[in-house]
């Protein structure tokens, strides 16, 4: 795992924002997975700002997202697709047509999941995956004691979860407790992912994600075992992180590389 420790939520964006655009010069036709959450908005607001400098392009884009809460229909102003038109769909150049988030209203929810699986396939796969990181470790909605194997499914909320979400509803009833989520397995197969961790609330769980034991009880160390993450951590979020201080000199020992210093 590369880890990029950045100064503060700011320049975490920026990093992101840069590397999905970077990903998009290298292959304008790439397949994206997108995440929702607090963490990712300002890399959404960046790329905003890149795609009207003309310096991201989405028009040969596809997108899948993560996941979507299971009785939402896609113009609730909860779900995750109005979400993702909001902060991000409806202000670049992705044609129409061009991303699935799963549909929280069907009906045959395993026929469906494993379509879900199959469009992925048919696509070639996901380039490029942006990941958030829940408070008790979870990706996607995949909650601790998720297997490490799997794929898109229906998922039960932790009340933790349930907990830290009633920020975006009325009140605690509100939320959803039935969720669709690709699994960690399918996760697992994106060739790059760029995982955002912010803030000391998340600085406890995160040292266990990087330094702890790979466990389908903390379901995002299964990310150690991925070839190509990229951790982009701000400072709050990489505090207790017990080897810090050399993931940083890595990342100046790697830009002095690229740059062509050593
Ligand atoms: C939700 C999403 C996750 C996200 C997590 C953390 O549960 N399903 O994809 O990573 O929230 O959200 P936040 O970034 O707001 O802390």
């Amino acid at each position: 795992m590369r880890i990029i420790i950045t100064k503060d939520y700011q320049e975490l964006s920026q990093k992101a924002a840069s590397l999905i655009a970077q990903q998009l010069k290298e292959k304008p036709s790439s397949v994206l997975c997108f995440a929702t959450g607090s963490t990712p908005l300002g890399t959404y607001e960046n790329l905003v700002s890149l795609c009207k400098d003309g310096k991201a392009d989405f028009s040969k884009v596809f997108t899948f997202n993560l996941d979507e809460y299971y009785g939402l229909a896609d113009d609730h102003p909860q779900s995750y697709h109005y979400f993702m038109s909001e902060h991000l769909f409806k202000h670049v150049n992705l044609r129409k047509g061009k991303s699935l988030i799963p549909d929280g209203t069907v009906k045959n929810i395993k026929e469906y999941c494993k379509h879900y699986e199959w469009e992925m396939k048919q696509k070639g796969g996901i380039d490029l995956q942006l990941l958030g990181l829940g408070s008790d470790g979870h990706i996607g909605f995949n909650e601790p004691g998720s297997s490490l194997g799997s794929r898109t499914r229906l998922k039960t909320l932790d009340e933790q979860t349930v907990k830290d979400n009633s920020r975006f509803f009325d009140s605690e009833k509100d939320v959803p407790r039935y969720v669709l989520t690709m699994g960690i397995g399918t996760i697992m197969e994106a060739r790059k992912i760029v995982f955002l961790v912010s803030g000391e609330n998340k600085a406890s769980i995160l040292q266990k994600v990087v330094e702890g034991p790979v466990t389908s009880m903390v379901p995002a160390s299964a990310l150690q075992l991925h070839p190509n993450t990229v951790l982009i951590a701000d400072e709050p979020a990489a505090s207790k992180l017990a080897r810090k201080d050399y993931y940083s000199y890595v990342e100046k020992m790697q830009e002095r590389y690229e740059k062509g210093e050593i």
